[in-house]
């Protein structure tokens, strides 16, 4: 049932602030400013590194979580796509743990990754959304994401509880490895309770998003920029936009666009940037001035504190509430979501049911 809402995405993006509350209280103790306790087979402390592997969106929640894992737990991360890593023959080390991201716990190339592990006698974790899939019955572990189920074939609020998981988890990494002071643990706890309260002020910005996607149907290729965890969000907005609009976009890391994706800048190709005011937010903005240069139009996703301290023109700069930074990927993902959802619509596509895919990848 969709409710109020025209399409199941919708619904599921208006979801988000219950659903990343459920599934963050489902790992941290708020009272105490601690991650609960895991039954998890393997100890965070005595592992030297962590292999995730996923598809398509879950793939680039793991790539979020490769950065908080590495930062906060000091914990080296080697993530892949499940379809490269089950055919790469990659030495793992007896010390290391894997941790695969699925929201259906059915897609083929994730499950095959799953069980080369398991035959290279390494413990296993799985984040999922169904409960009952394969992936979560031949796992070690289940590390649920309470979305709730997910019907829209783009995935929405499966991400940002994946994101809440993968926080939450290297959250318990940093305390078993002790990277993290108690005071600083507190702090994360405090600031991941607020991910929600943010959430929903994100969703009212709706109009102003529709707006920006009125312009983005005009065209036929977008180009996402972004900066550390935000690069992997420039891509999942990429993906978002290109298999429900049909519309062509790269996600790329703003400090390669001078490596080439430069030459593609003209008045013909919008450039979203992703970037809220934090450590790097001038590199970024001198990413910026070499798109200006170029006659690229930007739209730019920030604070307002970076709205200040932007010197480029923007197109539009669409304006986030000022949020902490280990839950700025979870709130900027929220932006990327209506921006492909309402210049689908413009287009007049099948939402729910992009062509050519389907919800569940069960075939290789
Ligand atoms: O069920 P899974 O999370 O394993 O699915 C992985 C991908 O097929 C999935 O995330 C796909 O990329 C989505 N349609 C993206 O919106």
């Amino acid at each position: 049932d969709k409710g109020n809402h025209r399409h199941f995405m919708e619904k599921e993006i208006h979801e988000q602030p219950e659903v990343i509350s459920h599934t963050l209280a489902h790992y941290l103790d708020f009272a105490n400013g601690t991650s609960k306790p895991l039954d998890l087979p393997f100890d965070f402390a005595r592992i030297d590194r962590l292999a995730i592997s996923a598809c398509g969106t879950a793939y680039l929640s793991g790539l979020i979580g490769k950065y908080w894992f590495e930062r906060f737990a000091r914990l080296p991360v080697d993530i892949d796509i499940a379809s490269e890593f089950r055919y790469r023959e990659m030495p793992l080390s007896k010390n290391a743990a894997a941790l695969f991201i699925s929201q259906s716990g059915e897609t083929a190339d994730t499950l095959a990754s799953l069980r080369y592990c398991r035959s290279q006698g390494l413990l296993i974790g799985a984040v999922v959304n169904v409960r009952e899939s394969t992936i979560a019955r031949e796992s070690d572990v289940t590390l649920p994401t309470l979305a709730g189920p997910e019907i829209g074939v783009a995935s929405t609020k499966a991400f940002t509880c994946q994101l809440s998981v993968l926080a939450s988890l290297a959250l318990k990494a940093a305390e078993a490895r002790g990277t993290v002071s108690a005071a600083e643990a507190k702090a994360m706890v405090r600031q991941l309770a607020e991910a929600p309260r943010f959430a929903s002020q994100v969703l009212k910005l709706d109009a102003q998003i529709e707006k920006v996607a009125r312009e983005l149907s005009h065209y036929k290729h977008v180009l996402y920029l972004g900066r550390d965890t935000n690069f992997p969000l420039a891509m999942e907005g990429a993906l978002k936009l290109k298999e429900i609009s049909y519309i062509h976009a790269e996600g790329y890391a703003a400090g390669e666009l001078k490596h080439g994706p430069i030459a593609l800048i003209d008045e013909n190709m919008p450039v979203i940037v992703i970037a809220p005011h934090d450590r790097i937010f001038e590199k970024t903005v001198s990413n910026m001035q070499e798109v200006a240069a170029r006659g690229g139009k930007i739209i730019l996703i920030t604070d307002a504190k970076g709205a200040a301290h932007s010197t480029v023109n923007t197109l539009e700069t669409i304006v986030l509430p000022d949020v902490p930074e280990i839950i700025a990927p979870i709130v900027y993902a929220l932006p990327i979501q209506m921006l492909a959802y309402f210049t689908a619509v413009f287009m007049g596509t099948d939402v729910d049911q992009p062509r050519n895919l389907a919800k569940s990848v069960t075939v290789e």
